[in-house]
């Protein structure tokens, strides 16, 4: 078992990453809730495999546990599943002492962490991530929210856990579709903000790629210790903390332009990290050959296909919809050496035209190369 601190004063908490380590959670969220009663979130799909085994641990621990089960997908980040959350609180009458735990992915972690902020002004909150992306990235950092019909994750907060509790052992069951999805966030570390990181996937790519255990407890742990130290410093996204959207930028406006069911997150975000690169190269920020070296990385995991229907303008008018826009500016985090990447505004439209054009119409292929 590996601990990362996050460390934010009085709100400070623990990671801890293992596998088969189910029969120690029980002393682990004795120590960071108050006994009573707790809501168990969780989707259907991930309930099935592993909700009546928490279920027992949590009684074992002494919880009177209520399960609250939603349908998978982005679809249930919503007001409306919220306040269904709210409703089987209220009926199992959960106190300002009790807690919500969240056993899923980003979507249920989002949401039961939505919830935990809201009801009665805010109860603990518990993440057990269960999706690669979740461990790497969204259960730590306290970013939850609901989704508004006019855009993603307009409605939230910043939220802190008491305890993120990263189980190796549920990713064997996590289909391989979604592991790449999380392995983009993955690989966004090690390009845009650790070389050691970055050098030690490139080594050992394929221990990842098949999952080794002790490989990938390694690289979680070193992915959540980098998140850990930037929210430590820059909780509230003021600062470095917007590194962290390195390939967001474009991502977001592929995802939106799909209207969130074409692409999963993660795939969205490694095209955006490739068209980062490719701005990267038109500002001079970067050297081809550093190019070609972040761009071989991401050509591991391959970039999805856009749509045959999805137009330039299309992504364009999602990107200028961006809520993370500086007046009129689009904001992109750009690489400025592998490991390393800094934040910048000068990146004009017809840059952002280009790029595009050469991830539409070369299939995605126009990205990973270099004219160079
Ligand atoms: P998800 O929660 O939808 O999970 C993906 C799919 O995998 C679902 O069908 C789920 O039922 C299934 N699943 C989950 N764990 C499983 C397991 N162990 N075995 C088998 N199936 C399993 O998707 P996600 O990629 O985890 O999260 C995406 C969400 O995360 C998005 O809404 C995104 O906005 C959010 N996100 C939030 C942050 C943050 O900082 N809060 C960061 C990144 C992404
Ligand atoms: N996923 C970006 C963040 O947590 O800030």
């Amino acid at each position: 078992m590996k601990t990362v601190k996050v460390e934010l004063a009085e709100r400070s908490y623990e990671i801890i990453v293992g596998s088969n380590m189910w029969e120690n959670l029980p002393a682990a969220l004795k120590e960071v809730l108050r006994p009573g009663k707790v809501l168990l979130v969780s989707d259907e799909n991930v309930f099935s495999l592993y909700g009546q085994r928490a279920i027992g641990i949590l009684q074992e621990a002494g919880f009177k546990v209520f399960p609250a089960v939603i349908p998978p997908g982005e679809g249930s980040k919503t007001l409306y599943r919220a306040n269904e959350l709210y409703t089987a609180a209220i009926k199992a009458g959960l106190d300002r002492k009790t807690a919500f735990i969240a056993l899923g992915g980003g979507v249920v972690g989002d949401l039961a962490g939505f919830a935990a902020a809201t009801y009665l002004r805010g109860v603990d909150f518990v993440q057990i991530p269960t999706t690669l992306l979740a461990q790497v990235d969204s259960s730590v950092g306290g970013k939850v929210a609901v989704n508004h019909e006019l855009g993603k994750n307009l409605v939230g907060a910043f939220y802190q856990p008491k305890l993120v509790w990263i189980e190796l052992e549920t990713l064997t069951t996590l289909p391989r579709r979604e592991f790449l999805a999380g392995a983009a966030e993955v690989v966004k570390y090690g390009s845009a903000l650790d070389l050691s990181l970055l050098e030690s996937l490139e080594k050992n790519w394929p221990a990842f790629w098949e999952k080794d255990a002790s490989f990938l407890a390694e690289v979680i742990t070193a992915c959540c210790r980098i998140k850990a130290e930037i929210v430590s410093q820059d909780e509230k996204e003021k600062g470095i903390r917007a590194l962290l959207n390195f390939g967001h930028t474009v991502g977001h406006a592929l995802e939106a332009a799909t209207s969130y069911r074409y692409y999963l997150h993660g795939e969205a975000v490694l095209i955006g990290m490739a068209a980062a690169v490719q701005l990267a190269l038109l500002l001079e920020l970067l050297k081809p050959d550093e190019a070609r070296r972040l761009l071989g990385f991401f050509a591991r995991i391959g970039l999805k296909e856009a749509p045959a229907s999805l137009t330039r303008s299309e992504v364009l008018a999602a990107l200028k919809k961006d809520k993370k826009r500086s007046g009129k500016k689009s904001i992109f985090v750009l690489p400025v050496g592998p490991g390393r990447a800094g934040i910048f505004d000068n990146v004009t439209s017809s840059m952002v035209a280009a790029v595009l054009d050469r991830y539409l119409h070369e299939k995605g292929q126009g990205l990973l190369a270099l004219d160079v």
